[in-house]
């Protein structure tokens, strides 16, 4: 693909799409960490004499009206802060603005925009003759084919990949094209159901691929062994059972157990073996995790996607610090992506110490399943033409 810093923007029009989805509550942002990210291509564009606008999406509105609720307004604010140049939003942009070099015009929520998730010709368009060059840096929703993504990418004089979008794609390349070998996949999260593409794909490419939280419970009673009351998708048990005959998956021999889904029930430590029909697993034990850090400490190239506990609630984060702290503590190249993650990973302070955190929760799974991202497809495309 064509890459921003090879492109002279020097009194261009240049619209960077990127990827400003995020949690804002009574009007503020309340984790700025897809922001933070994008500030460089904003910067860089800036120094290069750009007459900027950015775009993104925030939240799913309903299409073709305006909603306050939805508004980039609170990101424009913190923008505001954060750049030393001017930044306005504009409402109404889809037939043109009056931007000057050195200023930053935010457009308005494009999900406002009738048109936008279906990506409609004439939306496309319209965002396209905005510009004399797109820039894609929204790898969080390169995995969506809407029209500020892929078809303005169609359409826009040039189209190429901002800074943060193609290191997102090279740090990702880096981990599951050619990983430094051994390569460890850690995959967390409640159920195998929505993972299932996920570490069929990681169980080719991983030398041990590690599950925890409710996935490992259906791995834990694929081994025979009694989960009580715990989160398990019985039917998928062969699944498991297939998966944990073909790939390197390490068991676990001992969890964290209480009896109800709540901050206040007590945590009891025990081995699999002697899970009760009341318990419910919450977190790996002391000594699955020992084992755990000792094959992380060890690894090349460590993947990581969602906690093997629940770690919001204290007497069970236990295990997820363990696999946290290995991971900060390993020499490997290390990379992590998808929400919870990363609440893990501030959590237990250790974001300065992973090779790579990405922006992208849907993208990233998306990624490491082995599909294509469509608005990355059509940079492909255009580079070719
Ligand atoms: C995300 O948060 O994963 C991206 O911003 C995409 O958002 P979406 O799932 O609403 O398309």
């Amino acid at each position: 693909v064509i890459k921003m810093t090879d492109l002279d923007l020097a009194g261009k029009r240049v619209l960077i799409r990127a990827d400003l989805n995020v949690p804002v509550k009574d009007g503020k942002v309340t984790s700025d960490a897809r922001i933070v990210a994008t500030l460089p291509t904003i910067k860089l564009a800036l120094e290069k004499g750009a007459k900027l606008m950015i775009t993104s999406h925030l939240g799913r509105p309903t299409e073709g009206e305006y909603n306050e609720e939805f508004s980039l307004a609170p990101v424009v604010n913190y923008l505001k802060d954060a750049l030393s140049c001017p930044v306005r939003l504009a409402k109404d942009y889809l037939d043109g603005v009056d931007v000057a070099a050195g200023e930053l015009v935010v457009l308005e929520n494009c999900r406002f925009n009738k048109g936008e998730k279906k990506n409609t010709e004439e939306l496309a368009k319209k965002y396209a003759a905005l510009c004399d060059i797109f820039v894609m840096d929204a790898f969080g929703t390169a995995h969506r084919a809407e029209g500020s993504t892929y078809g303005v990418a169609q359409f826009a004089p040039v189209a190429c990949a901002g800074p943060l979008l193609a290191g997102e794609l090279e740090a990702l390349g880096k981990a599951m094209l050619k990983p430094e070998r051994p390569m460890v996949a850690i995959v967390g999260g409640s159920k195998v159901s929505t993972k299932l593409t996920v570490l069929e794909s990681l169980s080719k490419i991983a030398d041990q691929l590690v599950v925890g939280g409710g996935i490992a419970n259906t791995f834990i009673a694929a081994a025979g062994h009694n989960v009580g009351k715990s989160l398990c998708e019985h039917d998928l048990i062969d699944t498991a059972k297939k998966l944990a005959a073909e790939t390197n998956i390490p068991v676990t021999t001992d969890v964290v157990v209480g009896t109800e889904f709540s901050e206040s029930t007590p945590a009891t430590i025990k081995s699999v073996a002697d899970v009760t029909d009341g318990d419910m697993i919450f977190d790996i034990g002391p000594d699955s995790a020992k084992a755990l850090a000792d094959i992380i400490m060890n690894a090349k190239t460590i993947l990581w996607n969602g906690p093997v506990g629940v770690f919001e609630f204290d007497q069970f984060a236990e295990g997820t610090k363990i696999i946290a702290e290995a991971i900060a503590a390993s020499p490997a190249f290390s990379i992590a992506g998808g929400g919870d993650t990363l609440a893990a990973i501030d959590k237990f302070g250790i974001a300065d110490k992973v090779s790579y955190i990405s922006t992208g929760g849907g993208a990233f799974l998306e990624f490491v399943e082995g599909k294509v991202l469509p608005a990355v497809a059509m940079l492909e495309q255009r580079a070719k033409a």
